[in-house]
């Protein structure tokens, strides 16, 4: 007997991997350990990221490395990291953590970027994310001049012709040539591209003091606040690309629609970070119901049905 109901698919085809919901935990938030990531795949994230890894570690910028505005957060953490060497024992095996593990990686160079990617290769993670695209960080990211095409290019060709997994490539929402990147990191091999990273700089000055608040004086803004911009991003390198590689809308996700807001502008995944800090862990499994009961309310039956529909 046939019974006559129908169930939505949130399944996401990603770079070559199967995610069972579009939802991806953001670089930078609960990724500095297996333990954690496990924590995060347990609460029903569909694929989870680490904290980017640098080859040496990093200490960081001193405290306050973060502080909430109305709307979000500003953080200027400074990239601090284990490094690769601690990294490798920290994240082998990292299969175990049940869900597709996607390592980011920084450096100052497109020769650091291969270096990390090709011993990332080497573990179990199901792709590397190039983090191009940091707003506040000396020497890395922006300030090192990673978010123009020309740069995107030669990072992401290097990295491809030697990274044994599929390569993603985390954009800045600062950038204004957002669809020439996009086609440059496609150009050059990439699989999916991340849209995107924090925005800013911005700063908060504390007013009896009269000092900025964060020791590092900006960092780069996340949360609701940002989810307008990254959702006009998203529809930017959507339109560019024409939908030849999936994009990870990420920027001020914690609910469904805004989900849903995301792939309607052209992701097929969505990242979340911030969103972790308002709603907890359960933020993955609410996110995926709420889009499940958008598509039930709808008649769509497969997730992709709804990807860039905004384009017309
Ligand atoms: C505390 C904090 C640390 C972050 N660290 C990283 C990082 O190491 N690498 C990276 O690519 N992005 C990092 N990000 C950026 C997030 O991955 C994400 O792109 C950004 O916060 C926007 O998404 P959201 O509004 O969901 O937080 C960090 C963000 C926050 C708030």
């Amino acid at each position: 007997m046939v019974i006559g109901y129908s169930m939505a698919d949130l399944s996401v085809e990603l770079a070559g991997i199967r995610l069972k919901n579009p939802t991806i935990l953001a670089s930078g938030i609960m990724g500095s350990d297996k333990a954690s990531l496990k924590k995060v795949a347990d609460s029903g994230a569909g694929a989870v990221t680490i904290k980017s890894i640098s080859k040496d570690p990093k200490s960081g910028h001193p405290n306050p490395t973060v502080v909430e505005v109305e709307g979000g957060f500003l953080n200027a953490i400074g990239y601090c990291n284990m490094g690769l060497e601690n990294a490798k024992l920290e994240f082998a095996a990292v299969s175990s953590v049940g869900v597709p593990v996607i390592a980011s990686i920084v450096a100052e160079d497109a020769e650091g970027f291969t270096y990390l990617a090709e011993e990332m290769s080497a573990l179990e993670f199901s792709a590397i994310e190039l983090a191009l695209s940091c707003p506040h960080t000396p020497g890395l990211g922006l300030l090192a001049g990673q978010g123009t095409p020309e740069a995107t290019f030669e990072i992401t060709k290097r990295v491809c012709s030697k990274a044994k997994l599929p390569v993603i490539v985390k954009m800045s929402p600062n950038s204004l040539d957002l669809g020439e990147i996009a086609k440059s990191a496609v150009k050059a091999g990439a699989k999916a591209l991340n849209m995107g990273n924090s925005l800013g700089p911005g700063m908060v000055i504390e007013t009896k003091s009269g000092k900025p608040v964060l020791d590092f004086k900006v960092g780069g803004m996340s949360g609701p606040i940002v989810k307008p911009i990254a959702v006009r991003c998203v529809y930017d390198v959507y339109e560019a690309t024409r939908g030849k590689v999936p994009v990870i809308g990420t920027g001020g996700v914690a609910k469904g629609l805004d989900a849903v807001e995301m792939i309607m502008a052209g992701a097929s995944a969505v990242g979340i970070g911030t969103g972790v800090y308002y709603q907890g862990l359960n933020v993955f499994r609410e996110v995926s119901r709420e889009i499940e009961e958008f598509m039930k309310r709808r008649g769509v039956q497969k997730l992709r049905e709804l990807v860039g529909v905004a384009h017309g």
